[in-house]
């Protein structure tokens, strides 16, 4: 039995602050009432949320009315993707060959209302390829989504550039900046996009709350009804004390300024530092090689590497992670396991990575809870993991 384990797996969850806990239960203690009701009990409730998007509206310098509270990112991205299909006449989203699930769900369920779906191509870095930007963003595109920093390698995508091509086209342009905004809370206008979504439990707060924040000329349809609430929007009562989570693990994020080539400052004054030693010790093993951009193109918490033996063979990442967390370290693969049956990663092969390597990537996720001394002893686990498996 492991006792703590090194939690080196910050793009799926992170741990909860103390103060995000204590903000969960203090707003449901005291303002567990329905913000929609008019008695004493709901105003209070009201008022908590009206002060919690104002707190976020400022983070991201737009209106309070620029927020919707959904249940993550997940959603967010379908509601961007599909509530803004309904506003326009059908015809081609382009999404990057790196996205998450949800953006290829969401544009998939666009198939059937008359829209085509293109694929961005990606470069072996996992970053998207420019030279088809003009092709791409021609007639008949009429949206683009395109992850702000991908999950699973790191690649810190030029969404800025891009949401300026899209806008001075007139096309709709959504990141998806669930796994940026950890790293740092940029203003909202820095993405030039439309529309971002992003979920809290990605930067330390709770899980089942995020946010799909839109500009404030963008139309927007909901793609649920019910009681109204988030503008008409998103109806359902809102969580509230999640939310009151989401804004506190907010607050306590670095500010800067998202141009065309910022890397954000990281989820914690040292992260990019200890990103970088273990990197390089990582990288330093027989059989080990990076995987997506250098580190002046990745998200600044995050390592990704190809894992083989010291004789050059690939070993399943899957595997991998099962020995490490033996070992009491929780990191990442990205191939899945489907029906029993393992699959090549998805974003290893739009990387057009060679095939016997595409279940071989292994991630590593850091986030301020992490030490220097306790980092240090990752190389040596991920070494005797190795050994076990070749
Ligand atoms: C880039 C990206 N988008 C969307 C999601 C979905 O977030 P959630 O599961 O919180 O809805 C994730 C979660 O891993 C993600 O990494």
């Amino acid at each position: 039995m492991v006792e703590a384990e090194i939690y080196l797996d910050a793009a799926a969850t992170t741990p909860p602050r103390q103060d995000v806990i204590e903000a969960v239960v203090c707003a449901q203690q005291e303002a567990w009432g329905n913000p929609s009701s008019l008695h004493n009990t709901g105003v209070k409730a009201a008022e908590l949320l009206e002060r919690c998007r104002w707190k976020l509206a400022q983070r991201f310098a737009v209106a309070p009315d620029q927020l919707i509270f959904t249940s993550g990112a997940t959603e967010s991205v379908h509601l961007a993707i599909l509530g803004s299909a309904a506003s326009h006449a059908p015809g081609r989203i382009v999404v990057s060959g790196v996205e998450h699930p949800a953006v290829f769900a969401a544009a998939d369920q666009l198939k059937n209302k008359g829209w085509s779906v293109v694929f961005w191509p990606v470069d072996a870095m996992g970053l998207i390829r420019l030279e088809f930007m003009e092709e791409l963003l021609d007639e008949p595109t009429r949206m683009v989504s395109l992850i702000a920093a991908q999950s699973e390698v790191g690649a810190l995508q030029p969404t800025a550039l891009v949401g300026r091509a899209c806008r001075d086209r007139g096309i709709t342009f959504h990141s998806d900046a669930t796994q940026l905004i950890p790293q740092g809370c940029p203003e909202f206008n820095r993405f030039h996009s439309d529309l971002i979504s992003l979920s809290a439990h990605k930067f330390q707060g709770p899980r089942g709350i995020g946010l799909l924040i839109r500009d404030s000329s963008h139309p927007l349809v909901p793609v649920q009804g019910g009681g109204g609430q988030e503008f008409g929007l998103r109806s359902g009562t809102e969580a509230l004390a999640l939310i009151a989570g989401m804004a506190q693990a907010l607050s306590v994020l670095p500010a800067y300024h998202l141009s065309g080539d910022t890397i954000p400052p990281g989820s914690g004054p040292d992260v990019r530092r200890q990103r970088d030693v273990l990197l390089e010790a990582l990288l330093e093993i027989p059989g080990l090689s990076l995987l997506g951009p250098n580190v002046d193109q990745r998200s600044p918490n995050h390592i990704a590497v190809l894992v083989g033996s010291a004789e050059g063979q690939p070993i399943p990442a899957r595997a991998m992670v099962r020995e490490l967390a033996r070992r009491g370290v929780a990191c990442s693969s990205g191939s899945a396991c489907r029906s029993g049956q393992r699959q090549d990663s998805s974003v290893l092969t739009a990387m057009n990575i060679p095939e016997p390597w595409r279940q071989s990537g292994l991630r590593f996720t850091l986030g301020p809870w992490l030490d220097d001394k306790t980092l240090m002893q990752v190389p040596d686990h991920v070494v005797a993991a190795q050994r076990a498996l070749s």
